[in-house]
């Protein structure tokens, strides 16, 4: 399979560009346009106390505050050096070789089962349908135990990522928690990917205790505005936490992030604020994008939207030209299931949104590409 890699590389750019790192705006990883909480910021710097000791190798602060705002016993949570970490810790913890995929979606997923010598099985879901995951599909598939060629191993595993990235879909929560029963009934593991469930709070399936043999991920990334210091979780039943935290690394959360992360989660003025902030700039910037000539912008439930060019474009060469203007984009053209026009675009402050829009309608109406 090919590396698609990753967005949010803007040591890169600058380094390219010979340009200041600040000078670079970077909408190709989705991070809170309003940034971290202001809590957070001020625990981050008073951490010199914790530079002197190894970090907690429990979290246990960390998985205390998730326990207390979760509701949930803490042994449900295991921390990981973002939720990259955790997923790739999966394939191995969980004894997966074969893993059900509902694309387009993140390529982290199948890279995990590729470097763990595993196979990936994808169902697409369809442009025509808005990109809505197809899961009824998926319980078809599930229910027949299909199996893609004769001597693969068994489906061990079906990864939802719910909202989904690239394409914004959110599948509602007690649809998820069908599939998660199902996969449970017929012995396979149900993975959900909830890395920007702040954003839709309907979808998340963590307001009732999971199903069995279901693990849900999150992230510190991107609601929280966190992406430098690597925090994420799972949450399932303490066994398969325990099983999960058997295969990690000791120290893999460093003590500054693990306090940040606290004071992150505990700032719900912050958070009121973010989402209200995403939901207005998110449907300003998406009709001012619909608007340039020959592009779709797909709803999203989630801080990015999945756009596509006029046709006749290409999302390489424009998110090329826009890289050379300093404004980083996601270009999806190589993500299985997507076309040669499509990319992501993070949705960030109102005045560099303003500065994308400016930037395309130039490059779309044949000036700079
Ligand atoms: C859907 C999804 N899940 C997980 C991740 C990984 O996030 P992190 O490792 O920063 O928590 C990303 C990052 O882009 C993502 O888009």
């Amino acid at each position: 399979m090919t590396r698609i890699g990753h967005g949010g590389d803007v040591y890169a750019a600058a380094r390219e560009l010979g340009r200041d790192l600040h000078r670079v705006i970077d909408f190709s990883a989705s991070i809170n346009p309003l940034g971290p909480s202001p809590a957070a910021v001020r625990t981050l710097r008073a951490a010199e106390a914790w530079l002197g000791h190894y970090p907690d190798p429990a979290c246990w602060a960390l998985r205390q505050a998730l326990a207390a705002y979760w509701d949930r016993p803490s042994e449900e949570f295991l921390v990981g050096n973002g939720s990259t970490e955790l997923i790739h810790l999966l394939p191995r913890a969980l004894g997966i070789k074969h893993l059900m995929l509902i694309g387009p979606t993140f390529s982290e997923y199948a890279e995990a089962m590729t470097r763990s010598g595993g196979q990936v099985s994808m169902l697409l879901a369809n442009r025509a349908d808005g990109y809505r995951p197809p899961l009824e599909t998926v319980r078809a598939a599930l229910k027949q135990r299909r199996q893609p060629a004769s001597d693969a191993p068994a489906i061990g595993a079906v990864l939802l990522c719910n909202p989904n990235s690239p394409t914004g879909q959110a599948c509602e929560a007690e649809a998820v928690r069908t599939l998660a029963r199902l996969a449970a009934r017929r012995g396979l593991w149900c993975i959900v990917d909830e890395s920007f469930a702040e954003y839709a709070d309907h979808a998340s399936i963590l307001s009732e205790p999971l199903p069995a043999r279901t693990i849900v991920l999150r992230s510190f990334t991107k609601f929280y505005g966190l992406p430098g210091l690597r925090v994420g979780y799972a949450m399932a039943k303490p066994a398969v936490i325990a099983g999960i935290a058997a295969q990690q690394p000791p120290w893999s959360v460093n003590m500054l992030a693990q306090r940040t992360a606290v004071a992150a989660l505990q700032d719900v003025r912050h958070a009121g604020r973010s989402l209200h902030f995403m939901e207005r700039e998110r449907a300003r910037f998406r009709t001012a994008l619909t608007r340039l000539p020959g592009c779709t912008v797909f709803p999203s439930a989630a801080n990015f939207l999945l756009m596509e060019l006029p046709v006749g474009q290409k999302s390489t060469a424009v998110v090329a030209a826009l890289r050379r203007k300093g404004l980083l984009i996601r270009d999806c053209s190589q993500v299985p299931g997507l076309n040669a026009r499509s990319m992501r675009v993070a949705v960030r402050s109102r005045a560099d949104n303003d500065r994308l829009l400016r930037a395309l309608s130039v490059l779309l109406r044949g000036g700079g590409a």
